[in-house]
């Protein structure tokens, strides 16, 4: 499997992108020890330092037919997730991209695709021995803050190249489902969510045929497409 790593790079997902523009096959990693310019998502940027964290982009081409494609950052969450508990964490994977520990944000995928490809952005907050505090109801935290243990970055990111390949081989996105729903942050709780620009208040009952997230709001099943701000109602007391 073709896997690229960098020094430093303006954006593992402009660089995959590029790649993927001149035909690079599916499965290929392209990671750095540091990005100028990372970028999150809602146009925010990306900021780490070289040797703390995993900075890294695959590019896909999955078989699954394009209307399945909302899967796809779905089950990057899930083999990020799956990694974390085998050190013996419990990750849930706040929808649609971000993976929480102890109800702090581990780390963010950024997925981009146009009508060939999807190059899955990964960033993983790995050997920070402190983190500093965040303007949102979710605060981050680090790898080594949750088990002090270190990770060394390149060999994590060929980790989760094969995870990925092992999932994306699965004939379709729905024999999955089920191990992403365990591991989804406020299942069978009360949320409050942006759905595209209108807030919604339900109950979090599991994922649709295309990932779509599923609640309900008074009595009855809602899809949602696009959640931001995605809140539990009655966040537990620490
Ligand atoms: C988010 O939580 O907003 C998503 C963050 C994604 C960051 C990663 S770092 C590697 C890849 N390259 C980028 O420019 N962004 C993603």
């Amino acid at each position: 499997m073709a896997f690229h790593w960098y020094k430093e790079l303006v954006s593992t997902n402009d660089e995959a992108k590029q790649l993927a523009k001149e035909g690079a096959p599916h499965g290929t990693m392209v990671g750095t020890d540091f990005q100028t310019a990372g970028r999150g998502r809602s146009g925010k940027s990306w900021q780490c330092q070289a040797g703390e964290g995993l900075m890294c982009s695959v590019i896909l081409r999955p078989e699954w037919d394009t209307r399945y494609w909302g899967w796809i950052a779905l089950s990057t969450g899930l083999v990020l997730a799956e990694l974390l508990e085998r050190d013996c964490l419990r990750p849930k994977i706040k929808y649609p991209n971000d993976i929480l520990v102890n109800g702090k944000k581990i780390a963010g995928i950024l997925s981009e695709a146009n009508s060939d490809y999807v190059v899955v952005g990964i960033g993983m907050n790995l050997n920070m021995a402190s983190v500093p505090r965040v303007e949102s109801a979710i605060q981050p935290t680090s790898f080594y803050l949750e088990t002090d243990c270190k990770l060394e970055a390149q060999s994590y990111a060929a980790t989760v190249q094969r995870g990925l390949m092992d999932v994306l081989a699965s004939p379709t996105p729905l024999l999955i489902r089920r191990e992403i729903e365990k591991r989804l942050a406020w299942y069978g709780e009360e949320v409050s969510l942006i759905n595209r620009t209108e807030k919604v208040e339900g109950i979090i009952s599991g994922l649709g045929e295309y990932g779509q997230l599923l609640l309900e709001v008074q009595g009855k099943e809602e899809e949602v497409f696009d959640a931001h701000e995605i809140r539990a109602v009655k966040p537990l007391l620490d």
